[in-house]
């Protein structure tokens, strides 16, 4: 039997609709990939415990979260779709794992430095510092060989491996060491609104924003609302039409086309029809994945099913690899 190399990604679930940079940066990927790896993919709960959280949101933000990943392609039936506080192993894994990271190793990240200096250290959890930590635990539970993330999260990929290689060498060969794969440059969407900044879930403003369960019509709208420049040529240059540029970068993402083949049908045209045909695609594209959403979203009681024969597929593989961890570590072995 020929096994696939293996997958593993993940996103919060720290808002109640992803944003069109997550489906075409991260799961337009994924559904791709997942054709030939063994994929694992979560929504990664206790790593959004980080941030204040309403119990009830967070409840629903996962499940939402899991609804869009099925929607988008995600094929629950072929790659491993789970809520990460469902498999205990991350928390356990992620304990032994901070007993082998250093402090000062651990205080090097540089989205910890970023994020504790904005909140100030008082109002800086533990967690968010050890935050790197599990989710080298989720990473390495499952013998990963390739790990595609944005560029942000390059770094904790790296200490996932310099981990995964000090357990090896201190205790025998016991983790894979996975290989991080960085989104293209080509893949980043950026605010409608503020075309030099990232689309983000946690933007200021919405009006720059494209949600993937927006009504459609809301979308549309945002779209011809978009920032563009006084030039009135349909052209890319990310410097000097950071906007128009953006709105190409979509367009081709989501019909597969080149950017100069779209720049040669709206030669000669105005802003207002290339976004009017952006929209169209945009209508055509979000439509039936949010239908199917909300489809899923409307029997949460098949979703939860759905996640929790994952989790047990999950279950299975983690169980092997903490076993594996504490038995070399030298953990006495409940009999
Ligand atoms: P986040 O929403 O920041 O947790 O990101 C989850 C995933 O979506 C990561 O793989 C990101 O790289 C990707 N992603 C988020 N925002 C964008 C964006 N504006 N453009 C492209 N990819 C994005
Ligand atoms: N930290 C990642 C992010 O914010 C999410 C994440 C958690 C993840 N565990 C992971 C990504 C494991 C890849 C692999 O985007």
């Amino acid at each position: 039997m020929v096994t696939k190399p293996r997958l593993y990604s993940g996103m919060q679930p720290s808002a109640d609709s992803l944003q069109i940079g997550n489906y075409i940066g991260a799961l337009m990927q994924w559904r791709d990939l997942q054709q030939t790896y063994d994929a694992f993919f979560s929504v990664v709960d206790l790593h959004a415990l980080t941030q204040p959280n309403d119990p009830a949101e967070l409840r629903a933000k996962t499940r939402r979260t899991a609804a869009q990943y099925i929607a988008a392609g995600i094929e629950p039936s072929r790659s491993t779709l789970y809520v990460q506080s469902h498999v205990r192993a991350h928390a356990e894994l992620a304990w032994i794992l901070s007993t082998l990271t250093g402090f000062g190793e651990a205080g090097r990240m540089t989205q910890f430095k970023d994020k504790s200096q904005r909140y100030g250290a008082e109002a800086t959890s533990v967690g968010l510092f050890t935050y790197p930590v599990l989710m080298a635990a989720d990473i390495l539970l499952y013998q990963t060989d390739i790990v595609p993330v944005g560029d942000d999260q390059k770094q904790h990929v790296e200490l996932t491996r310099t981990l995964a290689e000090r357990f090896n060498a201190r205790y025998g060969e016991t983790f894979h060491v996975p290989m991080p794969v960085i989104q293209q440059d080509t893949a980043r969407i950026y605010d409608l609104q503020n075309p030099t900044s990232k689309m983000s879930k946690s933007a200021e403003s919405d009006a720059g924003v494209l949600w993937l369960l927006d009504d459609p019509k809301v979308s549309a709208k945002k779209i011809m609302r978009a920032v563009t420049d006084s030039e009135g040529s349909v052209r890319y240059d990310r410097e000097n039409k950071p906007g128009v540029s953006n709105l190409l970068v979509i367009y081709a993402a989501l019909t597969g086309r080149q950017i100069p083949a779209i720049e040669d049908e709206y030669a000669g045209r105005g802003y207002g029809d290339f976004k009017k045909g952006l929209a169209e695609v945009v209508v055509a594209e979000f439509g039936p994945v949010r239908e199917r959403a909300l489809e899923l979203l409307d029997d949460p009681a098949e979703l939860d099913r759905v996640l929790a024969t994952n989790a047990a597929r999950a279950d299975a593989v983690a169980d092997r690899t903490l076993a594996d961890v504490y038995d070399k570590m030298g953990l006495l072995r409940r009999v």
